[in-house]
């Protein structure tokens, strides 16, 4: 059975339940004081696993689509990519407002202190000009290159659990599963990709 455009408006509407419900529940947690001992590490902490995995389900939608010969669930890809968008922006926010306390002299001694944070900014950077190109006017004008720029998502679904890894303390055992299911996801893209490498 396909999905109809009719089931195609449902599955958006849930899809935007599913990412905003997240966000108030964490609105709430802070508010009602349950965010834990360190709530501005509690705000980084969900806001960046957010990010990350919202960018595993924008990843999973055209394998899924592939498989299940759905192709109208490739639609939801600009849907939920703005969101990794929205949750890596908040995860930012948080950190400059929160932990930096906009005190932007810092910010190098940061970068130093935790190099990871450089690696964030890229995917970041890349995830802002693929937001801000993701408008059907915009990919219009763009024509081949706009193909070209959103491939980029794939060197950020590297960028992203690297910069989780090297966050990390201790506890390596999740981040190096994101890793590996990153890896996965953009190896099944191989053949996409194998223009990009050199020609042996
Ligand atoms: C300018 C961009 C970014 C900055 C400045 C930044 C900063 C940070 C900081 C300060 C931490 C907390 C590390 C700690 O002390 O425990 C962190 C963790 C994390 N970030 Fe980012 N980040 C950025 C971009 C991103 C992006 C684009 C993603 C995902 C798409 C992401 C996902 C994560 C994840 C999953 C964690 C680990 C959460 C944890 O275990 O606490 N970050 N980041």
């Amino acid at each position: 059975m396909r999905i109809s455009p009719r089931g195609l408006w449902w599955l958006k509407g849930g899809l935007h339940i599913a990412f905003i419900l997240p966000i108030l529940y964490l609105a709430y947690l802070v508010l009602s004081d349950n965010a834990g001992g360190d709530p501005v590490q509690y705000i980084i902490h969900f806001t960046g696993m957010g990010a990350l995995n919202s960018l595993l389900a924008a990843l999973l939608v055209s394998p899924l689509a592939k498989y299940f010969k759905q192709g109208l669930l490739l639609q939801t890809r600009r849907l939920i990519g703005l969101y990794v968008f929205a949750y890596a922006t908040l995860h930012i926010t948080a950190f400059i407002s929160l932990d930096l306390l906009f005190a932007w002299a810092f910010l190098l001694e940061e970068v130093i202190k935790r190099p990871y944070i450089l690696v964030g900014a890229v995917a970041y950077s890349i995830l802002l000009l693929l937001s801000v190109t993701s408008f059907m006017m915009v990919r219009k004008k763009m024509g081949k290159r706009w193909q070209q720029l959103h491939n980029w998502v794939y060197l950020v679904a590297l960028l992203a659990p690297i910069h989780f890894y090297w966050s990390v303390k201790s506890e390596i055992i999740e981040p190096s599963i994101y890793i590996v299911i990153c890896v996965v996801l953009v190896y099944l893209r191989k053949q996409k990709l194998a223009k990009y490498l050199p020609q042996g």
